[in-house]
């Protein structure tokens, strides 16, 4: 089925891209696009082209839900270069986002006219781990240099209107009606006698390239958010232009493109841009479960939490109320705000105006009260149950009808704190995590009488602030703290085992995790583990295997906010302590471990391992609905690797269940109970069926 529409406005045919809701270039596009030049190029009365999009986006690239199952030709690739061989002038009119595959249309057009306000370019196939595969390497350099389109390829970052009229990827950037613009600009080129412009017949000199820029560009790559090849691949790609025809680049970075798309990384990063969008379906909340209105916000607790929340919602445009009982504490907390507002303006994150709008809705105050006209209040006071509850019963005297009550808890049970109240079905958590204005992940935490709509309400309000939304159910730690409880359990063994904290958290940073676990505890406070530890009952094992970590606590080395942890700090650096050795290595002595140097590939396969063993065990409970829900809690809030999918990915993909059940069953014959199998992986394994089939999502 075509999805392109083709309106005649006389002498120039104007050509729509339209597949809702970003025009993807689904099979059904590209045999249109070709069809409807070909007619257009056919047709004497035709003097010009004009490509635009549907509604908001000029295309958002490639259908990429396409890639699994290959692409049905005609190819992208050949639609554009046939398309930028029309002999009549090709104008694309940019009314919005033109990314990946788009773009690459668009540079196939021999003219660009875009849209000032809402027009946008980029190359981010980077970030699903491939490169611009319909020419764009090749095209992109040609037209705003070598050095200009290396930083958006490797960056995968959008530019707006302003800098492509700069860096001339817009011929022409306009305020009114773009697609009006663009025909008449069409015709202008018509009377002027200006013609085709194909981009492919340009030639880029090697003089014109400083000779080290690649080899410069490659060194300084570093750690790639995209993993191991993609962003090498892109620079290979876009210095296949440099000295040579366009047909011999093209074949480059059609080749390095099929490399890319075969890696696991691509596979990896895709799944995750798609299970991410997927958590935000819950199965039994259709469409028809509209969300309430949300406009102001109340925040409970102006402590570390409940400035990084009403900063969030702060800078979404939200009019936020902040209570807390003490003056000193308020106005710590309003002070603090403040700061984190002013000093984005200095860093050029935030305008002086956006900042003065936000700063005109901020209000604090002494009076639970003054929540009353709110629609929806994060409560984000000390982790006591009694002081939850005390909390929740006044907010249930004073909040009005329909406003949601969320609790930023994060261990104790959102059932028992709803129970206070007159109105549980109001009442859910909203698990933030630290820093709450940048931290991507919120696990929305639905309750045993959670109303559907406050649960689509959350989750809009997710959505609303830049949050990637996902369900939870009530348990201790919900879903990601749940499991970092079975990672940090089995840090602690292979810490008396013989791996010191540099090993440890080397192997996984190098393995790809933005930190290791030593350096997490650390930075979340050491303490904070602790205290949770003589909150709630802990097995003999496990209080064995912590025995060190809390004497690490008890002697104050609380982590980077002590300057002393697992390591020591000077600022944040890590200094490497013997001391903190020496302690797990006298309780090894003690516990008659023999220690032993762990080979790194066994420090990542044990963390992984009862990462995605514990993942497993929330899917049966139906904590989580869905494992790609657990990779997105991974990716968003724990600073795993997009490119390795996240734990649930791994054990499918890259371990196997087979393997994994195997090596879980071999751990467990070696450590214990710690390792037990989950009865999911087991049922799996035996019965070859798959992690992304169960659950209830
Ligand atoms: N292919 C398939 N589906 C896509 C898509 C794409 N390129 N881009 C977006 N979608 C879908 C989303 O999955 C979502 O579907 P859903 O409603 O069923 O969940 C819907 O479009 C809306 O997307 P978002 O929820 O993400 O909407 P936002 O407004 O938040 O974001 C966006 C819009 C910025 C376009 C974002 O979706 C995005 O970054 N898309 C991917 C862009 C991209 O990577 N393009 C390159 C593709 S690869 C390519 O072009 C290869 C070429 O070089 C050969
Ligand atoms: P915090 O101790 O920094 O702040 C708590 C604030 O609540 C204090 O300023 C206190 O004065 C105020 N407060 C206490 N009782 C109050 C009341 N009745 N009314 C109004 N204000 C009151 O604590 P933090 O770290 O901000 O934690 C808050 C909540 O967020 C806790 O439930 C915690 O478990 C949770 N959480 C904390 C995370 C973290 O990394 N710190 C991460 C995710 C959740």
């Amino acid at each position: 089925m075509a999805k392109v529409d083709v309106e005649s406005r006389g002498d120039v045919v104007l050509i729509r891209l339209a597949n809702p809701p970003v025009n993807a270039l689904a099979h059904g596009v590209r045999t249109g696009l070709q069809a409807a030049v070909r007619a257009a190029n056919a047709d004497p009365a035709v003097k010009a082209i004009v490509v635009t999009g549907e509604g908001r986006a000029f295309s958002a690239g490639a259908d990429i839900a396409e890639f699994a199952a290959g692409l049905k030709p005609p190819g992208l690739p050949e639609v554009i270069d046939e398309m930028e061989a029309s002999p009549k002038p090709v104008v694309a009119a940019v009314n919005g986002l033109a990314l990946g595959g788009g773009l690459e249309v668009a540079l196939g057009c021999h003219y660009r006219v875009m849209d000032r306000a809402v027009g946008q370019l980029g190359l981010p196939e980077v970030k699903i781990g491939i490169l611009p595969g319909a020419g764009g390497t090749q095209r992109l350099p040609r037209l705003v240099g070598v050095e200009a389109a290396l930083d958006m390829i490797v960056s995968g970052n959008f530019i707006n209107a302003a800098t492509a009229e700069k860096n001339g990827l817009a011929d022409k950037v306009v305020d009114g009606n773009v697609v009006d613009a663009a025909v008449a600009y069409a015709r202008e080129l018509v009377a002027a006698g200006k013609g085709a412009r194909p981009l492919s017949a340009k030639r880029i000199e090697a003089t014109s390239v400083p000779s080290d820029l690649f080899d410069k560009r490659r060194a300084a790559l570093a750690k790639h958010s995209s993993g191991p090849m993609a962003a090498k691949h892109c620079i290979a790609a876009v210095e296949a232009a440099v000295g040579s025809d366009y047909k011999s680049g093209v074949a480059r970075e059609s080749a390095l493109f099929a490399e890319l798309a075969a890696s696991p990384y691509a596979k990896a990063l895709q799944y995750a841009f798609f299970a991410e969008r997927k958590a935000a379906d819950i199965p039994d909340i259709g469409k028809g479960v509209k969300p309430r209105p949300v406009e102001k916000i109340g925040v409970l607790g102006a402590g570390t939490m409940g400035v990084g929340i009403s900063l969030a919602f702060l800078q979404a445009g939200f009019p936020v109320t902040v209570v807390e009982t003490k003056p000193e504490a308020l106005e710590r907390g309003l002070g603090r705000i403040r700061e984190t507002i002013e000093s984005n303006v200095k860093r050029g994150r935030m305008t002086r105006d956006k900042a003065d709008a936000v700063l005109a809705v901020l209000r604090g105050s002494l009076d639970l009260a003054d929540l009353r006209d709110a629609d929806f209040i994060v409560e984000a006071v000390f982790e006591k149950m009694a002081v939850k509850q005390e909390v929740f019963r006044k907010l249930d005297a004073v909040a009005k009808k329909g406003a949601v009550l969320a609790s930023n808890t994060s261990t104790l049970d959102v059932d028992q704190i709803a129970a206070v109240t007159s109105r549980p079905e109001d009442v859910l958590g909203t698990h933030f995590f630290s820093p709450a204005n940048i931290m991507r992940l919120l696990e929305v935490v639905r309750g045993a009488r959670t109303a559907k709509d406050t649960l689509a309400t959350a989750m809009s309000v997710a959505k609303r602030i830049n949050k990637v939304g996902v369900v939870a159910g009530v348990c201790f730690g919900f879903i990601g703290n749940r499991m970092v409880e079975a990672y940090l359990e089995e840090v602690q063994a292979m810490l008396l085992e013989g791996a010191t904290p540099v090993e440890i958290d080397g192997a996984l940073e190098t393995w790809g995790l933005a930190m290791g676990p030593n350096a997490m505890m650390d930075l979340a406070g050491i303490d904070v583990g602790y205290m949770i530890r003589r909150e709630h009952p802990l097995t003999e094992e496990r209080r064995r295997l912590y025995r060190v970590t809390d004497k690490i606590s008890e002697m104050g080395r609380h982590g980077q906010k002590t300057g002393a942890g697992y390591y020591r700090y000077d600022g944040r650096t890590r200094i490497p302590d013997e001391a903190v050795v020496a302690m797990f290595e006298e309780e090894a002595r003690a516990l008659k471990i023999n220690r032993r140097t762990l080979p790194p590939d066994e420090i990542v396969e044990r963390c992984l391992l009862r990462l995605a063993n514990e993942g497993a065990q929330l899917l049966d409970e139906g904590i989580a609905l869905r494992a790609s829900d657990i990779d997105t809690i991974y990716l968003a809030g724990y600073g795993f690797p997009a490119w390795r999918g996240g734990p649930m990915w791994q054990i499918e993909n890259a371990i196997g269940l087979k393997e994994t059940a195997e090596k879980v069953r071999a751990y467990q014959a070696k450590y214990g109970p710690r390792w037990a199998l989950s009865p999911l992986i087991e049922r799996l394994a035996k019965d070859g069926g798959l992690l992304a089939a169960a659950g209830k999502g």
